[in-house]
């Protein structure tokens, strides 16, 4: 039997995702000690992975070498065990490839056992799971958002921005988000009942910002000059979540311009990182699993059908082509 896999050839040139990566195809390979086989059934698209495809050293975790089979979240049954905790049949979510299998390391993938009662497996990824995480990490320690309290969201039509909106709703607070596009921006003042979306690409987004009247906790998944628009409206203490750099993803390195409004208005900038919180993943699961079985976490996934598809699903992250969590459903 054949495994597929994506393969990390180059450090891909802004979004050219297709002449980085190329889908190969090997035998599927067998468990070692400690290892387990799983059959790939989702595959979460997450647009952090793409600094993981840069050569920086400085970055948060090593770059991937050159040649090896792309990494990325993954849930899919064991079909193979050499670890006892992680029988066969067993449900999980780990990091393992862009693959139709995936062999890892049970305790070094952070791989964990997924309950069978949530209806739609996808909710691993999203509310329950990595972005789920980050949002309500990021909004309540990071941030610090208390009730009242006015909360901006960038990239708050995606996986990640659609939570922490949520999140910061349910903590009280009144809610603004940032996205491209009046269809995205429409779905965030009307299905999520937003106070106010801005549609970055419209232009102008100075002005809109003003119709918020203060910011006190920005959650900032782009960075770039979105940041430095928004600098010069934040209130005295607000705080800064750094939770991504979308707009330097690509390769660039923005300075903000507004830095001195830092000092001005007595800001604090944090950023976080999924390692850390990473240990608090099961507490911060059973709040947000709450939530979720209230009907509070509305979660769109856009879910892209195939292996041979990933790029395609993968490219939208970074193009805007997506509202909320971003999928590939492997065929069995
Ligand atoms: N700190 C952590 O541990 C952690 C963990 C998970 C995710 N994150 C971060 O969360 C952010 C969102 O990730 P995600 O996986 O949930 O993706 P996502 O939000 O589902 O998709 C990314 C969205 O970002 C917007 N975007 C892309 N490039 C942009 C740019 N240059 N300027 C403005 N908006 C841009 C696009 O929407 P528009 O149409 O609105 O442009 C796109 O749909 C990323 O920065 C990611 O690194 C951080």
């Amino acid at each position: 039997m054949n495994n597929r896999f994506w393969r990390l050839d180059a450090r891909p040139e802004g979004n050219g995702f297709a002449s980085a990566l190329s889908l190969q195809s090997a035998p599927v390979p067998e468990p070692g000690d400690g290892e387990i086989l799983i059959r790939n059934e989702l595959l979460s698209m997450d647009a952090g992975t793409r600094m993981w495809m840069t050569a920086r050293e400085d970055g948060y975790q090593p770059p991937l070498p050159l040649g090896t089979p792309m990494v990325g979240l993954a849930i899919g049954r064991v079909v193979a065990s050499r670890y006892e905790a992680f029988p066969e049949g067993a449900l999980v979510r780990t990091f393992g490839n862009w693959a139709d299998y995936s062999c890892v390391d049970a305790v070094m993938s952070g791989a964990v056992l997924l309950d069978e009662d949530v209806a739609d497996k996808r909710a691993w990824f999203g509310p329950l799971g990595m972005n789920g995480w980050t949002a309500l990490w990021g909004i309540e320690k990071t941030g610090a958002a208390k009730p009242g309290e006015k909360v901006l969201i960038s990239a708050a039509a995606g996986a990640t921005g659609i939570l922490a909106v949520e999140i910061a709703r349910l903590l009280g607070c009144e809610t603004w988000g940032i996205a491209g596009g009046p269809e995205k921006c429409a779905y965030l003042t009307g299905e999520l009942g937003l106070a106010g979306a801005i549609d970055y690409k419209a232009g102008n987004i100075g002005q809109a910002l003003d119709a918020i009247g203060g910011i006190d906790v920005y959650f900032d998944n782009v960075g770039g000059a979105m940041l430095d628009d928004v600098l010069t409206r934040m209130n005295h203490y607000g705080r800064i979540a750094v939770c991504g750099l979308l707009a330097d993803y690509g390769g660039s390195r923005t300075a903000p311009q507004e830095f001195d409004q830092v000092l001005m208005r007595r800001l604090r900038i944090e950023g976080f990182f999924s390692p850390d919180f990473m240990q608090h993943g099961p507490e911060l699961t059973v709040r947000l699993k709450q939530w979720h079985e209230a009907g509070e976490l509305i979660m769109p996934y856009d879910t892209t059908r195939g292996l041979e598809n990933v790029l395609s699903a993968y490219a939208k992250l970074f193009t805007g082509g997506n509202i909320g969590k971003v999928i590939v459903e492997l065929d069995q």
